[in-house]
């Protein structure tokens, strides 16, 4: 970056460290949202005096909300602006927190998480999008990074508050704190400029230079991005047509989809939103409940490191491979020593300690690289669509999960439903072998040109 007016440098500097405060800041909400009802549920079971099958409408309403939030949100950022929606999304999110807290009824606490759900949808689509569009191009892998981290960072601090107020069991207090973190958003959004490419998508080529010459520090580079913007509409971006008429594209959608399915059924969500209930089916009494779910959120956090560490040296199918053998023999022992009754404390400390091999292995393969994959494999004129469409999916998934555990729990008993989420991990071996294409050191304009070419999906990265 040259230096021509004032002290451009600086302020460049300072405005990638605000952008990436932002990108922080939009995961640990989202890790938030995750976290916080896992410690909450029984003192809220227990309140409202409710059964296993309303506590999942309660557990699994925000999800819902969370993936029509992500359905709406590409039209919501489109019309109204990137930084509006996520005005709008954190204001929804102190507002649906702060409902939680003072909920009065199992329907009101439905309700008021639906509205956190349609917040952290909202958000999850728009804060990737916004900082896609206004990072500088060499600041954009370490920004998704960091965003992932917060997002298992989100869910440690979560499990944290929820341990400390466990001693309370002040449940109100688990849902109502989140809208702090919220509130510091919604002030740093509300600082934001607006995204330079939606600007210039709505005709207002005059307001993204002024953007850019401040964000950037330099005329020349603002009137070249510009007029860079520019040029790339010419191809106009219509997710929807290309997906209608070309056969390629369906293909990397549909690998999108079935990417976030995967990532689903590997249980992960059962584990985030239900640890303390399996310890306490465990045997476990609420304080070591509480103590051993916030060790599951640390874990989860430290091995999300592996895989930042790793993924480019080692690539994306060898990762995948290790997790899903790592995942399928922790669920797969798990399962077994439930069916075995547990009957000595080693083999209790037995069971928790292969349910955090589990949390091990999603955390350094499945958990980030399956949305690497998504944003890597769709091509540029649909990529918005295209990942639009699989966060639904991640959402849809994760609300079908938290739906049905219980449920399978009492139904089929805990060793099923463990071996069940065990078997789907063995299969994804399968999967990667057969679908999952190799990304590492690969442009994504060779893996477009693959793909429209018609190669096989699992080899558009060669
Ligand atoms: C998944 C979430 C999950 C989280 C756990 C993410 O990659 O999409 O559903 O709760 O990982 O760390």
């Amino acid at each position: 970056m040259s230096n021509t007016a004032g002290d451009p440098g600086a302020q460049a500097h300072r405005h990638a460290a605000y952008v990436a405060l932002l990108a922080a800041l939009a995961g640990l909400m989202f890790g938030l949202d995750v976290g916080v009802i896992s410690g909450a549920q029984q003192f809220i079971q227990r309140e409202f005096a409710v059964s296993d099958r309303m506590l999942e409408h309660i557990v699994s309403s925000m999800m819902f909300g969370a993936a029509v939030g992500a359905a709406c949100a590409g039209w919501l950022s489109g019309h109204f602006g990137r930084k509006r929606s996520l005005v709008f999304s954190a204001a929804l999110f102190v507002a649906g927190s702060l409902a939680c807290a003072v909920a009065w009824s199992p329907e009101s606490l439905i309700a008021a998480r639906i509205a956190l759900g349609l917040a952290i949808g909202v958000a999850a689509f728009t804060a990737p999008l916004y900082l896609a569009e206004i990072a500088p191009e060499d600041k954009r892998g370490a920004m998704i990074s960091t965003y992932q981290l917060m997002i298992t960072i989100g869910i440690f601090v979560a499990f944290l508050s929820d341990l400390a107020f466990s001693y309370t069991e002040s449940w109100r207090w688990m849902l109502g704190i989140i809208a702090l973190p919220g509130a510091l958003f919604l002030l740093g959004v509300l600082g934001l400029p607006e995204s330079p490419r939606w600007l210039v998508l709505r005709g207002r080529s005059t307001d993204a230079t002024t953007v850019l010459r401040k964000l950037r520090g330099d005329d020349a580079i603002a009137t070249r991005e510009v007029a860079d913007i520019e040029a790339q509409l010419q191809t106009p971006q219509s997710g929807l047509r290309l997906f209608m008429e070309n056969r390629n594209f369906r293909r990397s959608v549909g690998l999108g989809v079935l990417l976030q399915v995967v990532q689903q059924l590997t249980g992960i969500n059962v584990v985030m939103y239900y640890a303390p209930r399996i310890f306490q089916d465990l045997g476990y009494a609420t304080s070591a409940q509480m103590w051993f779910t916030a060790i599951v959120g640390l874990t989860n956090v430290l091995a999300t490191f592996i895989a930042i560490g790793f993924v480019d040296r080692w690539g994306r199918r060898p990762i995948l491979y290790a997790g899903f053998v790592v995942m399928a023999v922790g669920l797969g022992v798990v399962g077994t020593l439930m069916h075995a009754g547990m009957g000595t404390q080693a083999e209790r400390l037995l069971a928790v300690a292969m349910l955090l091999v589990f949390v091990v292995g999603f955390a350094f393969s499945a958990g980030p690289l399956v949305w690497t994959l998504c944003s890597e494999i769709q091509p540029l004129k649909g990529r918005d669509f295209g990942i639009g469409v699989s966060t639904v999916t991640n959402w849809v998934g994760t609300f079908i999960v938290g739906a049905t555990f219980l449920t399978l729990l009492n139904h089929f008993g805990h060793a099923q439903t463990f071996w069940l989420y065990a078997a789907f991990n063995a299969a994804f071996i399968l999967f990667t072998w057969a679908l999952v294409p190799e990304t590492k050191g690969v442009t994504l304009e060779k893996i477009e040109r693959n793909l429209m070419e018609g190669k096989p999906l699992r080899r558009i990265g060669q």
